[in-house]
């Protein structure tokens, strides 16, 4: 029997990882808790998620299967410029809502919250817009990195100032079906800028 390519790439995925930091299990536990709560704090709101492309599109879907309420979900594609990993506070919408949040209960849905910038500007911009509440369910955090204030309602985990990989993240836009979160080895990043 042959082996497809999808084999290769992923023992190489395999090879690339350091080591686990979050299992798909723990993942799991930490996304249902979360969904759980808002379930209860939303019934009859008609809630609509939000996801920030391309990062949070794991944790949605994931967030979205353990939630026990009607909700509607919609994507947004941001990019910040910056040198390197350096958010720039300077926000561009790439890919933008379809959907009128006016009058409308949104919750964020976020991989992880870094700087917050990203965040910070995404909660101004949908309350711009007039939704009746705006809330953040974000699956990881690094409280170290921090530059600006962002309430979470919904915490996942914080975790130290690791650059991380997996369940929606990327290094070079690989690494993202991995469903586990993972710190990439070393030599990954050398020749490249992490
Ligand atoms: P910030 O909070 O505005 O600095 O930006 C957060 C965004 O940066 C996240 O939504 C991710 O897309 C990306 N990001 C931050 N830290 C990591 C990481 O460790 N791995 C992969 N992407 C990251
Ligand atoms: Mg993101």
């Amino acid at each position: 029997m042959s082996r497809g390519l999808g084999d290769v790439y992923k023992r190489q995925v395999q090879e690339d990882i350091d080591h686990e930091l979050i299992s798909k299990e723990e993942i799991s536990d930490i996304i249902n808790r979360a969904a759980a709560q808002a379930s209860e704090d939303y019934r009859g709101k008609n809630p609509l998620l939000v996801c920030v492309l391309k990062g949070a599109v794991n944790t949605l879907a994931a967030f979205s299967q353990a939630m026990s309420i009607p909700v509607q979900m919609d994507f947004m594609s941001l990019s910040s410029y910056g040198s390197g990993t350096e958010s720039s506070g300077k926000i561009t919408v790439r890919q933008d809502l379809s959907t009128d949040v006016r009058g409308r209960h949104v919750l964020i849905v976020e991989d992880i919250i870094d700087s917050g910038i990203t965040l910070a500007w995404l909660v101004d911009e949908l309350k711009r817009r007039r939704a009746a509440s705006v809330e953040i369910f974000a699956l990881l955090e690094k409280p170290a990195r921090r530059k600006v204030n962002v309430d979470v309602k919904y915490k996942g985990r914080e975790i130290p100032d690791e650059f991380v990989v997996g369940f929606g993240l990327d290094y070079d836009e690989y690494y993202r079906n991995l469903d586990s979160i993972a710190v990439l080895k070393p030599s990954v990043y050398e020749g490249g800028q992490a």
